[in-house]
């Protein structure tokens, strides 16, 4: 019984150096020390054994069950070790490769120039406004003297909306909103969507405007000059001539739009500026007392100037644009130029 014990104990031995995974190493396991493997097997026998042998016998298959299990559990350590350095050289990063493109967006053209408007205006001390798109008849037309019947509301394509509102055709309700929740000094500009039924290469029926507005005590028409000029000499550069241009608005009087020298021919005269050598860029002039009455300011005490511009407009010109439907196709290759 010795015999075999030993020979089972060398047997065990050769199989677990040969063993090539942790399956395999189980399997051993079982195969030699499991309750019905081969040492059990074996020490089945030991009842028959005379009974001065049987310790001797049993201290042996101690020692060999002992032998095999350390064995085994050296060959899993080995084999587990051998698995996880696998597993890392299969996950290893190789970080010389480059990686994947991000690609950066940019700031909308619209949104650049709007920005640069902004940036100036803020810089002589006005503040931001804002009003609703969904507009009452009140607040687009009669509260900037533009009566029911008044011809001036066919200057205008206006999309009309159930319930007695409209989209508002133009950023001047804006004006009226403030002057009804403010005391004067007022200095704002108000940016926003605008919409009228119009569209053709130079026309699109939702387009952009910026307002201003400046009411205090003493404000004249010589402030509405310097500081118009300020901004397009700012915005243009300040070699730009500039020039007033009489005009009528129902809320002003006086009115004026305000020119450019063309940007395109500096004034010789082009196509652009249809041989005039100018380019109308807003409408401005000083607000009508009926308008401050409307809000409730005193005409005799205070006045103050308004304005208005197109932001597509401005674009179209400052970067040479000559469809303003490029601004809303969102054609990356056209507004990755900017
Ligand atoms: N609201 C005018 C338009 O859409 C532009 C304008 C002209 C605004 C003169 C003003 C202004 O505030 O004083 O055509």
């Amino acid at each position: 019984m010795k015999d075999q014990i030993e020979k089972l104990h060398q047997k065990a031995l050769a199989s677990l150096a040969e063993a090539g995974s942790l399956k395999e190493l189980e399997e051993l396991r079982v195969r030699f020390l499991g309750k019905k493997g081969e040492l059990t097997a074996i020490l089945r026998g030991l009842s028959q054994l005379p009974a001065e042998e049987r310790p001797k016998i049993g201290e042996l298959a101690n020692q060999v069950r002992d032998s095999i299990s350390k064995t085994i559990s050296e060959k899993s350590e080995e084999l587990k070790e051998e698995i996880l350095a696998r597993e890392l050289e299969k996950e290893k990063v190789d970080i010389t490769l480059p990686g994947r493109p991000f690609p950066v967006g940019s700031r909308h053209p619209l949104n650049q120039v709007l920005d640069r408007i902004k940036e100036i205006f803020i810089g002589m001390g006005y503040a931001v406004a804002e009003g609703p798109e969904i507009e009452t008849d009140y607040y687009n037309f009669e509260a900037l003297n533009v009566p029911a019947d008044h011809p001036a509301r066919d200057m205008q394509d206006t999309f009309y909306l159930p319930g007695g509102y409209l989209l508002r055709t133009q950023t001047s309700p804006v004006q009226v909103r403030t002057m009804e929740k403010q005391e004067p000094p007022v200095r704002i500009i108000a940016p926003g969507a605008v919409y009228r039924c119009d569209a053709d290469i130079t026309h699109s029926p939702m387009f952009h405007q910026v307002e201003g507005l400046y009411v205090d005590e003493n404000v004249t028409f010589a402030d509405l000059k310097g500081t118009l000029e300020h901004f397009l000499h700012q915005l243009f550069g300040k070699n730009r001539q500039v020039r007033f241009r009489p005009s009528f608005f129902p809320f002003t009087e006086p009115s004026a739009e305000v020119d450019i020298a063309c940007l395109m021919c500096g004034g010789s005269g082009c196509r652009v500026c249809k041989n005039t050598g100018w380019l109308e860029i807003l409408g401005s002039g000083m607000v009508h007392p009926k308008v401050l009455e409307k809000v409730n300011y005193d005409p005799q005490k205070v006045g103050g100037f308004a304005f208005g511009m197109g932001v597509e407009r401005i674009a179209m010109l400052l970067y040479g644009i000559d469809d303003i439907r490029l601004f809303f196709e969102n054609d990356l290759r056209f507004l990755r130029q900017f």
